[in-house]
């Protein structure tokens, strides 16, 4: 009654909900985007709902999108939105556990490993790690069998993102246990640990075992370097980020660089990893699709499908159409949240959002809304076909339906924008532009038999994951040759 009687004219309206605390956790926890799409239905584009305790003002669409990315960082802050998340997963002193601006700095150091240099390198690299695993692990043993992804594209991307990413001497160290440490790690993000960050529950108390075990794999190799006892000093990202200062003079501790690295990895892998995994599942619902992109290969490389390279990976525009396309129905992220840190206007409308509320952003609902993208829930690669333009470069992207979008007031952002904006954009294209060619050159693969259609979404990670074991089967391709 309460909720029904007080409403505040200025003030969003708040998502009616019978627990005080609970508010609505539950019902967002389970199916963020139903969830956000009734909310819209019934309150508009701007909401407030309670997420234990916190008062969370959603604003969707493009304008609710730009509002949240493009906020001034004296307005919204991400670090205390995302901190008692990330700090006990990525370690204490960087990212979200540091003032903004030495955060503004880490992502430039971590560029080091982001330019075209580096990608050239990287291709070759992570197409012979995509092989090897294909040599080596039980589920590509033979000409046909089947894979659950949920197990096999974790670790197959653990490789890739650290071979390159990291560089040969983590990778090195990098066995399959780390993949269920990783594991261990990726589960500390879940909706529980939102909720108790600090609390000994088991997988907190198997969160924090992961974590010091993989700050110690980094922490070793600083260690070995600087004793001199590695006799060839790599010029990897640990070299990279040893040698680095703050504005300020300061430089990173080594403990400060074992997180950066934690950061780095985890940021790489987990969003490729069910990036990936839907791509194939996607790809295994639809053969015509697996069928361009193949035809894509031969008509690039020949029909000998020579090696791919860096600067052929651009001109893949079926293999690029597929990762926008995967992205756009799969956004790895869901919320966006920033906490307010003094009353806020929503612009076109009367409210003013209090210093109390955080606020949130779901780019993914825009993005699969049937204003912006006909067939919105139609997994249809082609749909971006002539609309290849960065979704930065406004004019160009109109999506073909008349609706021309500017800077960030875009309904599609699934690397967000502004200051926090991804810088990993680069790598996950090369990244998954390698893998899924790796993929269609070598097998053509398919749903389980009386399968019609690819798993749910799990939303109890912090990324939105494919149910396991999501599994494909596979078929070897007659004469290939990787
Ligand atoms: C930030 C998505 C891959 C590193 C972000 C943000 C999004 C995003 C939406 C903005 C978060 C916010 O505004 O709160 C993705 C997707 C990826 C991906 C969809 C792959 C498919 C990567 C990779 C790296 C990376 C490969 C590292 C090489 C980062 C970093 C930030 C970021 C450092 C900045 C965080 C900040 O400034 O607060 N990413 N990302 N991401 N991402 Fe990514």
């Amino acid at each position: 009654l309460n909720q029904l009687l007080f409403k505040d004219p200025n003030q969003p309206p708040v998502v009616f909900h019978w627990f005080p605390f609970l508010g609505s956790t539950v019902v967002y926890g389970m199916e963020p985007y139903k969830f956000f799409n009734k909310c819209q239905e019934q309150y508009g584009d701007v909401f407030t709902f309670v997420l234990l305790g916190r008062k969370m003002t959603v604003t969707l669409g493009p304008k609710g999108n730009e509002f949240v990315f493009n906020g001034k960082h004296a307005d919204l802050c991400a670090e205390e939105a995302y901190t008692h998340l990330t700090t006990p997963v990525f370690g204490t002193g960087v990212v979200y556990d540091c003032p903004n601006h030495m955060l503004m700095e880490q992502k430039k150091f971590m560029k080091f490993g982001l330019t075209t240099e580096t990608f050239k390198a990287y291709v070759p690299l992570i197409k012979d790690e995509i092989v090897k695993y294909f040599e080596t692990s039980p589920f590509f043993d033979g000409q046909s069998g089947k894979v659950p992804l949920s197990t096999a594209i974790p670790q197959l991307t653990l490789f890739t993102a650290s071979r390159s990413l990291q560089g040969r001497e983590v990778r090195e160290a990098l066995t399959t246990t780390h993949a269920d440490l990783f594991h261990d790690l990726d589960m500390g993000f879940t909706p529980v640990n939102f909720m108790f960050p600090w609390l000994p529950l088991p997988h907190n108390a198997k969160r924090d075992k992961a974590q010091r075990a993989m700050a110690k794999l980094y922490l070793d190799i600083i260690a070995r370097r600087k004793s001199g006892e590695e006799s060839k000093k790599e010029i990897d990202m640990i070299w990279n980020l040893m040698n680095r200062s703050y504005k300020s003079g300061e430089s990173l501790s080594d403990l400060h660089v074992a997180h950066c690295m934690i950061a780095l990895l985890m940021a790489g892998q987990h969003t490729s990893m069910a990036t990936t995994t839907w791509t194939l599942l996607h790809l295994a619902a639809k053969p015509e699709i697996q069928k361009a992109l193949y035809d894509e290969q031969v008509k690039v490389f020949g029909k000998d499908l020579a090696p791919l390279t860096y600067e052929k990976l651009s001109e893949l525009q079926m293999v690029n159409n597929t990762i926008k396309e995967i992205l756009r129905i799969h956004p790895p992220l869901h919320s966006i949240m920033r906490k307010v840190k003094s009353p806020l206007h929503v612009p076109d409308t009367n409210y003013i959002i209090p210093a109390t509320h955080f606020v949130m952003a779901a780019p993914g609902v825009s993005a699969m809304d049937e204003k912006y993208f006909k067939n919105a829930k139609e997994f249809d690669p082609f749909r971006w076909v002539g609309h290849e333009a960065d979704e930065d470069n406004a004019e160009k992207f109109d999506f073909g339906f008349g609706l021309v979008s500017k800077g960030t007031a875009s309904p599609y952002l699934p690397f967000g924008a502004g200051r926090h904006r991804c810088i990993g954009e680069q790598f996950a294209n090369v990244q998954l532009g390698t893998i899924i060619s790796t993929f269609v050159r070598e097998f053509e693969f398919s749903l389980p038999p009386g399968q019609k259609d690819v798993p749910l979404v799990d939303y109890n990670s912090m990324v939105a994951l494919a149910t396991a074991p999501a599994m494909i089967h596979w078929k070897r391709r007659a004469g290939s040759n990787h």
